[in-house]
């Protein structure tokens, strides 16, 4: 079987739906490959916080990304809404970051002036407004940042629903069907090769997570993407505990609509393994009954991992592949996946529709890995 579209997306997290429903919006025909189901990784494990500032340490491109990524959400989420009759669950429930020593209070404090010059909506709260906002938490908490333009979404509920909306644009979402290799011809990707046939196209983007490496053309071109993994647990009170999303150095507790309070998440380099260890859920429950002690009470519903896409700096992976034509990189979110995931599709789309984009991607580029790969094949 060989089949010709205008762009291939490889891939069927959050990412790569994101892009698919983008550029078939734009008018390119789009075949979306997913080896499992979709969402079946990070996308669904993830919290679905839409929290740029919650863990920015400095004012940069990456900020400057996050914050537009988060601005275009409300109006993103009714534009799906309008074109699948799917809502997708989202809150700006704000964001209370609370440090965990005298220590950690200066750190934030430094945060604060920072980002407030930087012009972000943030305040450094008293006891008493803690205690207003949020009654729950420990009594002793005695510092927070308050940030109220942070969010939270169903990302699982995001990732389906934008593989609906890309579909009912014209996307072919073709489940169960794993890319095996690009299709190479000189310098230039012409397409993929799946368990099930070829398929050629003008474009090609590989959205494929942390399994990212595994599928460039060759091991020295190849772009270091990393699985980082993340284990999260549930929990479900009596009566709602909290409002807001409760972040620490130590966990972070995202509330939701139907009672339940995520409790995240670890950073672990353990390769692709998905398991949920003792110890890791042991230190979540402490990190969440620290933070909330009458937690304690609360149901334990489930526990699961997923692993990130990491990259050597931590930053995405988005644009053109500096080695092989045709063939563009949207992928190494890491921790912002889910917050990244509308931008991400737009400049995407904008790249190949119109070979530029709107915000500058220099500081993502694929090209900062391989500089004297690079140098190498211009000189070959
Ligand atoms: P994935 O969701 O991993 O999707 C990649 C897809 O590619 C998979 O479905 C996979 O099956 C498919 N695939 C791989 N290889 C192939 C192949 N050869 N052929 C076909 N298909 C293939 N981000 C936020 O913004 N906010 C958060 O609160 C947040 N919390 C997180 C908490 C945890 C515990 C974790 C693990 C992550 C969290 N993230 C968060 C990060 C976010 O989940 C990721 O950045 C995002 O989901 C990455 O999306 P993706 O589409 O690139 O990857
Ligand atoms: N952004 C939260 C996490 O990756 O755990």
């Amino acid at each position: 079987m060989s089949k010709r579209f205008d762009a291939v997306v490889v891939g069927g997290g959050v990412i790569g739906c994101a892009v698919a429903y983008e550029l078939q919006k734009a008018g390119v025909k789009v075949v979306l490959l997913e080896r499992g189901t979709i969402g079946q990784e990070s996308s669904s494990a993830a919290a679905g916080m839409l929290a740029p500032n919650a863990e920015a340490d400095q004012d940069d491109e990456f900020l400057r990304l996050c914050l537009k990524g988060r601005a275009l959400f409300p109006r993103y989420l009714e534009e799906l809404e309008e074109r699948t009759s799917q809502r997708v669950e989202w809150h700006q429930s704000g964001l209370l970051r609370v440090p965990g020593s005298e220590e950690e209070a200066s750190v934030l404090a430094r945060r604060y002036q920072w980002q407030k010059e930087a012009g972000i909506r943030i305040q450094w709260i008293s006891p008493e407004e803690i205690r207003e906002l949020e009654p729950h938490l420990k009594p002793t908490t005695r510092h927070a940042l308050y940030l109220p333009d942070e969010a939270n979404l169903d990302n699982a509920q995001l990732t389906r629903v934008l593989a609906l909306a890309a579909r009912s644009r014209g996307a072919e979402i073709r489940e169960h069907e794993e890319v095996r290799a690009p299709i190479l011809d000189q310098r230039r990707v012409l397409g993929v090769t799946s368990t099930v046939g070829a398929y050629y196209s003008g474009t090609t983007i590989y959205a494929a997570g942390a399994w990212t490496t595994r599928i460039c053309p060759t091991e020295e071109t190849s772009i270091p993407v990393i699985p980082v993994r993340g284990q999260m647990l549930a929990l479900r009170a009596e009566h709602p505990l909290i409002s807001r999303i409760i972040y620490s150095r130590d966990g972070y507790l995202v509330p939701r609509s139907n009672g339940e309070i995520l409790v995240g998440a670890t950073v672990e380099w353990a390769g692709f393994d998905k398991r949920n260890t003792a110890g890791a859920l042991e230190r979540l429950l402490q990190a969440a009954l620290n933070l909330a002690p009458e937690l304690e009470s609360a149901t334990f519903t489930r526990a699961w991992a997923g692993l990130r896409p990491g990259t050597p700096d931590t930053l995405p992976i988005l644009g053109p592949d500096p080695f092989w034509q045709g063939l563009i990189h949207a992928t190494g979110h890491y921790r912002n996946g889910i917050l990244l995931s509308g931008i991400t599709a737009k400049l995407t789309a904008e790249l190949v529709v119109q070979g530029r984009t709107s915000f500058p991607l220099e500081a993502f580029s694929p090209d900062r890995f391989h500089v004297s790969a690079k140098t190498q094949s211009t000189t070959r």
